[in-house]
């Protein structure tokens, strides 16, 4: 799929909580062919320690509006200034990256996404409703405060939740969830990305019960395009960079 480098303009900024922010992008033209599962490389303006691009997911498209929203989760200096971008101000991007979710081949989904993995879930469940297939989502977090953007999940689908200190939704991580604890569930397909412990047990539990799992993995990336190797996962066939082969793997492919 064809790159593009462009200067798009913020034409919101929402603040979701103290860590969670969602910005909307305006393209300054036609945004082009996106698919979910996709990121984006931001170019950290004013920091004196962003030399890199950071990696973002695509959160949501709205090709009508001609914007994209990422949710940023500030952890450090070059997302912390992602996060005070104001409307008008300028966000240059370096997109559409890597590979994408496949569409399933059976109609039970289950969208399992943790911390700011939850991003390319989002814009995976519209792309799954669009194609007639009604999504599911389990989102798990620590505290209630950090289940974010359930709105626009509930838009898409049913969600179900998990936190670990039992303040919503079911106690415990996301495999606790009864939807995750039977022995016949009704899962034909797992999409899940967030922290890796998560996906690990996802992806065990998926081959547990012979359901399908594509995960996104968020490893550590520098250049984004294939030429440092810092990202590379371990898979059937060696080392994969996830910048150019990932960031979505078959969970069978990877060596866990
Ligand atoms: C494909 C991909 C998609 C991503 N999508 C999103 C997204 O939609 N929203 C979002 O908020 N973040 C996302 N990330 C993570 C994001 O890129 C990092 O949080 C960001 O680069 C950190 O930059 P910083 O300057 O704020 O922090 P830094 O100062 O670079 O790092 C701060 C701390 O965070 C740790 N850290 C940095 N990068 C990562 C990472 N990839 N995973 C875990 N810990 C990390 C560092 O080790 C350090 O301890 C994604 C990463 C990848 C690879
Ligand atoms: S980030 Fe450099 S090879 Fe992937």
């Amino acid at each position: 799929m064809k790159k593009y480098l462009d200067d798009f303009i913020v034409v919101s900024n929402e603040r979701l909580n103290h860590e969670y922010v969602v910005l909307t992008l305006k393209h300054p033209d036609r945004l082009p062919h996106m698919m979910p599962g996709q990121f984006v490389e931001v170019k950290v303006e004013n920091g004196p320690n962003t030399f890199l691009r950071r990696p973002i997911s695509i959160h949501d498209v709205d090709k009508e509006a001609n914007t994209m929203k990422l949710l940023i989760q500030e952890i450090g200096e070059g997302t912390r200034l992602m996060g005070a971008l104001q409307e008008g101000d300028k966000c240059n991007l370096v997109y559409p990256l890597g590979n994408w979710f496949s569409l399933p081949d059976k109609p039970d989904v289950l969208l399992v996404g943790g911390g700011c993995g939850i991003a390319p879930l989002l814009f995976m469940g519209r792309h799954l409703k669009a194609n007639g297939i009604k999504p599911r989502f389990l989102l798990g977090a620590r505290t209630s405060e950090g289940l974010i953007a359930l709105d626009e999940f509930k838009k898409l689908g049913e969600v179900y939740t998990t936190t670990e200190d039992g303040s919503a939704g079911t106690k415990g991580y996301v495999i606790h969830h009864p939807v995750m604890r039977t022995q016949d569930p009704d899962i034909d397909w797992i999409y899940t990305c967030g922290p890796d412990a998560m996906m690990r047990v996802v992806a065990k539990y998926a081959r547990n019960h012979d359901i399908r799992c594509q995960v996104s993995l968020e490893n550590h990336m520098a250049c984004g395009f294939g030429a440092c190797l810092c990202c590379v996962a371990d898979t059937l066939d060696g080392n994969k960079c996830t910048c150019t082969d990932g960031p979505v793997f078959d969970s069978t492919y990877l060596k866990w």
